[in-house]
């Protein structure tokens, strides 16, 4: 079976490693916006699109699908069944705390399409709603892709050329290309929409934060517990250490659970980018996020 990736350009250029793994076990990589498809030599057209995106990554991939009939297209993040289907994590976890004999005050996951995110938190939002623990559910973003603080709650779609089915989700625009931070897996303009509702619903809550601050937290954890966390999760260990530390201050117990959701051993040229202090904190403008928002959907609601 031939396999052809479309690996999203920013990613692409800074996660050389990840690229020659997947060459190694024999696919192909093309990188997106490529020349391959339609909707890539569109986009690839305007120099904004350079970086590429998760959205225009999937709109590259909707269209192979929909033009092979032996090409089948599964999302790997974002949709509702997906974060079902990652709540084994959070399954683990629950029994993991009850063998410990603890039970967390304080859950803090990196939501880029939100499935780490939801796999660890839903089981103990379960609980929660249940009356039987009370914990913080606390989502982690990038500054420079904050669709749950600074996005909309609207229908939008899931892909940057508008060929998926339209949801309700916190969105920043589909149109919106995120900076190039070194976490590729958190460029997504959109969240999930379990995890929009249950943000909407005030049962959990986000903060965003800049990736230089990220990589603080990450050497941090790397020289404490052994492990070099993936660019995505240093969002979470971030958030981690910002309420450990309050937590220091003010006294208050605290027991504070978080997912790992993968190691940094292919993404060491971000790790050396922060070592060299060239890794730098680009704000967005007001203006750039209403332009991406002013090219949403209208739709009729009944
Ligand atoms: C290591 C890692 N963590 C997190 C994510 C973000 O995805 P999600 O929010 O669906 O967990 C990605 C996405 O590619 C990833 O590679």
């Amino acid at each position: 079976m031939e396999c052809e990736i479309w690996q999203v350009g920013a990613s692409y250029d800074a996660k050389p490693y990840r690229r020659l793994m997947i060459e190694t076990f024999g696919a192909q990589i093309h990188r997106s916006p490529s020349q391959l498809t339609e909707v890539g030599r569109q986009l690839a057209a305007d120099p904004k699109n350079h970086s590429g995106s998760l959205g225009i990554a999937i709109s590259e991939a909707v269209e192979v699908a929909a033009q092979d009939p032996n090409t089948r297209y599964a999302l790997g993040s974002v949709l509702n069944h997906v974060l079902l289907h990652q709540t084994v994590i959070g399954q683990e976890a629950l029994l993991q705390m009850e063998m410990a004999g603890d039970s967390p005050t304080l859950i803090v996951g990196c939501t880029g399409g939100g499935s780490n995110f939801a796999g660890l938190s839903f089981p103990f939002i379960k609980e929660k709603l249940d009356g039987k623990i009370n914990p913080r559910i606390l989502a982690a973003e990038p500054a420079s892709c904050p669709s749950l603080t600074r996005g909309v709650y609207a229908y939008d779609y899931g892909d940057t050329a508008g060929m998926t089915p339209l949801m309700k989700m916190h969105t920043l625009g589909h149109d919106f290309i995120p900076d190039p931070i070194h976490a590729g897996g958190l460029r997504y303009h959109g969240m999930a929409p379990l995890i929009s509702h249950m943000y909407e619903e005030g049962l959990m809550d986000a903060e965003s934060v800049p990736q230089t601050e990220c990589f603080a937290a990450a050497l941090q954890f790397a020289r404490t517990e052994g492990i070099v966390p993936a660019p995505e999760p240093t969002h979470a260990i971030a958030l981690a250490i910002r309420e450990a530390l309050k937590a220091k201050e003010t006294g208050e117990e605290t027991v504070i659970l978080t997912a790992l959701c993968g190691h940094g051993h292919f993404d060491l040229t971000a790790y050396e980018s922060y070592l060299a202090g060239t890794m730098t904190d680009e704000e967005v403008s007001d203006e750039r996020f209403a332009a991406a928002l002013a090219t949403l959907p209208e739709v009729q609601q009944a």
